[in-house]
This record gives C-alpha cells, sequence and structure tokens, in this order.
C-alpha cells in the first residue's frame, strides 16, 4: 500500500501556542517519515530474502527500520489530529470516568503525562487495553519501541525537540503546558469510541 501525507494546514494559526513557523517544519518532518516508508517498502518488494542476517543483510536493515518509518508518519497523524484550535471543553463523561477510575484525578492523570515527557524525548500516549479496558499513559522514546500490544491510542502528545524547539528553545515544561489546552477532546473520544467497538475482535472464546 501506498501511504499518502495528509494535509493539516487547518491547524495554523488555531492550536494556541504553536506557531505557524514551528507546525509548519514538523508537517515537513512528518511528510519526510511517509515518503521513508514508500522507500522502505518499495525497496522490500525488492529485497532478496537470502541477505537476511541478524548481523547485517539488506532486507535485514529494510526490516528492522520499517517500523520506524511507520511508526514515526502514523504517530505523527495521531498528533495532529487530536490537537485543536479553541478548547474542545475537556474530556466526555466517559473519559472522565475511565481517567479517574486510573488516575484518581485529571490533574493526577497530567502529571503522569508530564512525568513520561520529561522522562524521554519521545512520545506520550493516553492507551486503552482492548484486554481490560483500562488506560494508560505510555512513553514511547523512540517512534518502534515502547507500543505495547492490545492498546488502542487514544491521544498522542509529542514530546521530541522537533516539536517545540522553534517556538520555546529548551524550555519543554512551557511546551507541555500549551498541550494541555491543545488538546481535541472530541477527537479522543471518538478513538474511546470505536476502541470500545472494536473489544470483541480480540475476544478469545475459553478453552
Ligand atoms: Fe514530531
Amino acid at each position: 500500500m501506498r501511504h499518502t501525507a495528509r494535509n493539516f494546514e487547518n491547524l495554523i494559526g488555531k492550536v494556541q501556542g504553536l506557531s505557524e513557523r514551528q507546525l509548519r517544519a514538523h508537517f515537513g518532518l512528518y511528510e519526510g517519515y511517509v515518503k521513508k516508508i514508500n522507500e522502505i517498502e518499495d525497496r522490500l518488494t525488492l529485497a532478496d530474502p537470502m541477505t537476511a542476517n541478524y548481523s547485517y543483510g539488506e532486507i535485514s536493515e529494510l526490516r528492522r527500520r520499517q517500523p520506524v518509518a511507520y511508526n514515526g508518519a502514523y504517530l505523527h497523524e495521531l498528533y495532529f489530529e487530536n490537537l485543536t484550535g479553541p478548547s474542545s471543553g475537556g474530556p466526555s463523561d466517559d473519559l472522565r470516568r475511565l481517567i479517574t477510575a486510573d488516575f484518581r484525578t485529571l490533574d493526577r492523570w497530567w502529571d503522569d503525562v508530564k512525568a513520561g515527557l520529561v522522562s524521554a524525548p519521545g512520545w506520550v500516549l493516553l492507551t486503552r487495553s482492548r484486554r481490560d479496558g483500562t488506560l494508560r499513559n505510555d512513553v514511547v522514546e523512540e517512534h518502534h519501541r515502547g507500543v505495547l500490544v492490545d492498546q488502542d491510542i487514544l491521544m498522542a502528545l509529542d514530546g521530541w525537540e522537533h516539536a517545540y524547539m522553534i517556538d520555546y528553545g529548551t524550555a519543554k515544561a512551557d511546551y507541555i503546558e500549551i498541550l494541555r489546552n491543545a488538546v481535541d477532546w472530541d477527537c479522543v473520544h471518538r478513538r474511546l469510541e470505536r476502541s470500545m467497538r472494536m473489544d470483541h475482535a480480540v475476544a478469545e472464546p475459553a478453552a
């Protein structure tokens, strides 16, 4: 399948705290991942399976880097999708109930998000388990490492330096503060509904 970069220009001038220059630079980086996943997958169609080797082999290198470009592209789409202009007014009742069940209060949940973003240069993902419906904040230090199985991503927050350096320099804490108000909770709620509809997909009958 060919991967196509989506246009997120609708965000320009709407996300309070992120300038046009910052957003355009970030869009360019995202488009680079889309280009790279197509390049890797094109080369995989030609690579000789006999070159597979743990130490080095063309097909092995392509396979090892494929998830980097793939997740690099699609984590960015999840991030741009869940940014918004004017605040959507906070989490829905369902989200509030699930977040407080697992984190006690919304503020404690956000403190956990902040801790994750400060702890690593990569992503923090709010995810929902299709095994038991619980929510987690997962730290994904690189695009391809840390995404747990059976987790649906409800919210993606980009903590890489390229996401904020133009606007905030090294003041990552200031960027994290604006993120909380930039979350499109309607988008997060739609993802929750989709995740709940998919529960049956992983339910196996008892042996
Ligand atoms: Fe990014």
